[in-house]
């Protein structure tokens, strides 16, 4: 049994997609998630799937909360997928190459703080960039910075929108996301 957790801020479509995928896998998995909204939507998720969901603030994260629940749960696998708050660092030194996020455009460009959601997209195409796309990653200290898994790209022409934008990066999302989790899976003891 592979515990996973997901950690969400806001819509969670990422989180329901990989979980829906996991599910049609032979991989047993045990899922959970972490949201530090109480208003998001991914609770609404997770209530239509019957995944078991919490809230840690950001608050409770640097009381410590949020790594008490870590070391509780020894999850296999931590994924950030639309996850705004800084990771706390002890977490990341308790579960070295367990930690993975994805970040919507072609790092390094566009990350860092404050570089995220539509801030991405608008800064593409205000930058008349001719392609985006997603890049998922290892977990470091630093905002987008951890060692790159996996990229795929997407053109951007010349009237996209950043709402088209984020779209077509949606799509590489949901199909790419949930394979390179099953790949990390499948590398494990
Ligand atoms: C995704 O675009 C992801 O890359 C990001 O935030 C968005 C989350 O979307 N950093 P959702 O909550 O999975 O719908």
């Amino acid at each position: 049994m592979k515990n996973i957790v997901l950690m969400a801020s806001g819509s969670g479509s990422n989180a329901e997609n990989i979980i829906d995928y996991l599910k049609n896998t032979n991989i047993n998995c045990n899922f959970h998630i972490i949201t530090n909204k109480k208003d998001a939507f991914v609770l609404e998720r997770a209530k239509k799937m019957g995944v078991s969901a919490e809230i840690i603030t950001k608050k409770e994260n640097e009381e410590g909360v949020l790594r008490q629940r870590m070391l509780e749960i020894n999850p296999d696998l931590i994924v950030l997928a639309g996850y705004l708050l800084l990771f706390p660092s002890e977490i990341i030194q308790d579960f070295p190459d367990k930690i993975i996020n994805i970040h919507p455009a072609l790092l390094p460009k566009y990350g860092g703080k404050g570089m995220y959601g539509n801030f991405v997209h608008e800064a593409v195409v205000a930058n008349k960039e001719t392609e985006t796309g997603i890049t998922i990653h290892f977990v470091s200290e630093k905002y987008d910075e951890g060692a790159i898994i996996f990229q795929a790209k997407t053109p951007v022409l010349e009237n996209d929108t950043p709402a088209e934008v984020a779209q077509k990066v949606h799509q590489l999302e949901y199909e790419h996301f949930p394979k390179v989790i099953v790949g990390l899976l499948s590398e494990e003891n």
